[in-house]
């Protein structure tokens, strides 16, 4: 809370009221569109004044980005604006997306970088580049806390109804491991978010959610799920970023190590992990 209120303050002291109005917008957005807040035109305002950028987020994945009484939270939103405060840059504020969108809202300039908990892979690194890594992770099965069912191994998830958020690391999973294997392309079941996966897993409607392990273990805390075994991905996240603009990724990677050196990146992980 105080670190939020912190950056908001160093915000508001940065820069004048119309810019204000938009990332007042921007943190308060009600999720999904994410359109009203345009790109934030990184380099374009003006010779005297620093650059301003806008990130996209999709909240529903604790502890790295959730919405807590309306108000956008989490490591990755703390982290981000720590790591943009080490910059020449200044933050323009948050947009909100479903997780699958935020690619092709990066590339549309709508915003002009993702911190999602987005996992460093091939396949997006063609569409787009990532800082250095800052966080790592597996996927993990989560099953209902109850349960007659612990499945200990992929193979066991034969003929179940799984869940996964669209567009993630976790979806595939299943769709390269499972799907067509042990399950059939009806078994799976893709959620525009986790929240609505962890819900009908709770529900009965999807037997085990495949989801990073930081997330799984934040579920479990709250609610009566828990993880029945990992699945190893050596996962790596990084913030993304346009493949053109070099010079914001080089901006947040120096960033990311000021963060590091100062000890500012093991508060936040004491904060939100409590590690
Ligand atoms: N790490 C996974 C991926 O990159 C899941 C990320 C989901 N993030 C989110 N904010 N919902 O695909």
């Amino acid at each position: 809370m105080s670190d939020r209120s912190l950056s908001r303050r160093q915000y508001l002291t940065s820069v004048g009221g119309a810019a204000v109005t938009l990332s007042v917008a921007g943190c308060m957005g009600d999720g999904g569109s994410g359109s009203g807040d345009g790109g934030g035109g990184s380099g374009s305002t003006g010779t005297e004044q620093a650059p301003s950028i806008t990130a996209g987020t999709a909240p529903g994945f604790p502890p790295f980005e959730m919405k807590e009484g309306g108000e956008l939270v989490g490591f990755d939103i703390d982290l981000f604006e720590a790591v943009v405060s080490e910059t020449e840059y200044q933050f323009d504020g948050w947009s909100e997306f479903e997780f699958d969108s935020l690619i092709p809202a990066l590339t549309n300039n709508n915003i002009d970088a993702i911190a999602a908990g987005m996992t460093i892979n091939e396949k997006r690194d063609e569409t787009i580049d990532f800082t250095d890594p800052y966080y790592s992770s597996d996927q993990a099965i989560v099953v209902r806390e109850d349960g007659d069912f612990s499945p200990g191994s992929l193979s066991d998830l034969a003929d179940r109804p799984i869940g996964a958020q669209k567009g993630t690391t976790g979806e595939g999973v299943v769709q390269d491991e499972l799907v067509g294997d042990e399950i059939t392309q009806n078994q799976y079941n893709a959620y525009d978010n986790y929240v609505l996966a962890i819900q009908d897993l709770q529900n009965g409607n999807v037997d085990a959610v495949v989801i990073d392990v930081p997330v799984a273990e934040t579920f479990a805390k709250n609610r009566p799920v828990e993880i029945a075994f990992v699945y190893e991905t050596g996962e790596k996240f990084g913030f993304g970023v346009r493949t053109d603009d070099d010079e914001l990724t080089s901006a947040l990677n120096s960033g990311l190590s000021a963060v590091r050196e100062s000890g500012r990146y093991e508060e936040l992980t004491q904060k939100w992990f409590g590690e």
